[in-house]
């Protein structure tokens, strides 16, 4: 095989947004299976705010400002083996295996390296059903849309007439967010900055949009949810998180998914007062995905590939060409200047 294994590796840890001087783009030797192991080449990577959340801190710095890798480690990308394959943020083809329920050109999903060659345990893996485009599996139907549909029905459960406020709005995960709650008959309440703003007003289908840059949220959120607010789907957490917090109605739900705004951070944020919590016998409940994949998983991807083909589904998926953009890329998405859910690709897709 005469194809380059190229991988990206932590170069020091970054201060604030990271920058494309703390990763080094690298050759790695080609690897080999193992008995066991299935050889696959990375075709798509999902990039992740919370890739930003595991680089190292500065040093001594407290666990939620740096995260679980050192430098010289290869990034991560989702949950290493032996995770199992739709923990892993990469999907790609069988290039030779040495476990029985793989041969090679079959289309799978796990791995975990910013690396196009990748030898892993072939339990970590999974195949993609027949039908699944290699960029759905790593949206709609992959980690992000199991994210927000676990956010939406197990916590967030909008019912008709509720108002629903969603932030990062036009992101990955905030996307689907949204139009779960449309299809549930809820009034659907953005927050995004850039054009993801129309966008989720004149495609998916939100009933407002509103653009964090450009006004002040508490504002607009005092106009467009005059009743209060029902659900709060959080992204981001920090003063977006408090603005749509002092507005909950008495039982509504927040959902906390994701906490971008602090991802960069170099100072702990610090918090607010847990009062209307108990006044407002409100829920504010976290949720990892991973704790859902057993027991949900089937039932998601039943209704969304519903949702889809009734046209009650849409999604924008903007494409990085190569790991050279990728950490640029990455910058750009936890600034909140991508265009919807951002996948790198790392070699041609026989789907196409
Ligand atoms: N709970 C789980 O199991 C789980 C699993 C995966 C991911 N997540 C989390 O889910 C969240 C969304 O992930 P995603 O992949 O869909 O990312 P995303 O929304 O595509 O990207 C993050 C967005 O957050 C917004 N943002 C960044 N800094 C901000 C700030 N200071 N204040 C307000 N907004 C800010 C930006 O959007 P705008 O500029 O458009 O506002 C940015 O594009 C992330 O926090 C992620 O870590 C949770």
């Amino acid at each position: 095989m005469d194809a380059k294994n190229l991988a990206v590796r932590i170069a020091r840890a970054p201060s604030g947004l990271p920058q494309r001087s703390d990763f080094v783009l690298v050759e790695e030797p080609m690897p080999v299976p193992a008995e066991g192991e299935v050889l696959f080449r990375a075709i798509y990577m999902s990039l992740d705010p919370s890739m930003r959340r595991k680089l190292p801190g500065p040093e001594g710095a407290p666990v939620p400002l740096g995260g679980t890798q050192q430098i010289g480690d290869l990034m991560i990308a989702g949950v290493p083996p032996p995770a199992r394959g739709y923990m892993g943020g990469l999907v790609g083809q069988v290039v030779e295996s040495r476990h029985a329920d793989f041969v090679q050109g079959d289309l799978v999903q796990g791995g975990c390296w910013w690396q196009t060659f990748q030898s892993v345990p072939g339990h970590s893996l999974e195949k993609l059903a027949p039908g699944t485009s290699l960029s759905e599996a790593l949206g709609l139907l992959g980690q992000h849309g199991f994210v927000a549909w676990c956010g939406m029905r197990n916590i967030g459960a909008a019912r008709p007439g509720e108002t629903v406020v969603v932030s990062a709005a036009g992101g990955a995960i905030g996307m689907i967010a949204g139009q779960l709650a449309k299809a549930d008959g809820a009034r659907v309440i953005g927050i995004a900055s850039g054009d993801k703003v129309q966008y989720v007003v004149d495609e998916l289908g939100f009933d407002a949009c509103i653009d964090r840059h450009a006004e002040d949220v508490r504002v607009a959120l005092d106009r467009l949810c005059p009743d209060g607010i029902d659900v709060y789907f959080d992204n981001v957490g920090g003063d977006v998180m408090l603005a749509a917090y002092d507005r909950m109605t008495d039982f509504g739900r927040i959902v906390i998914c994701g906490m971008a705004s602090e991802y960069n951070a170099v100072e702990l944020p610090f918090g607010a007062s847990l009062r209307p919590v108990l006044r407002k016998r409100l829920r504010i409940e976290g949720f990892v995905v991973y704790d859902h994949y057993e027991d949900q998983f089937a039932d998601f991807q039943a209704e969304m590939r519903a949702l889809i083909a009734a046209g009650k589904m849409k999604y924008r998926i903007e494409v990085i060409d190569g790991f050279e953009h990728a950490p640029d890329a990455l910058a750009r998405l936890l600034e909140g200047r991508n265009k919807g859910k951002m996948i790198v690709q790392l070699g041609s897709d026989p789907t196409d």
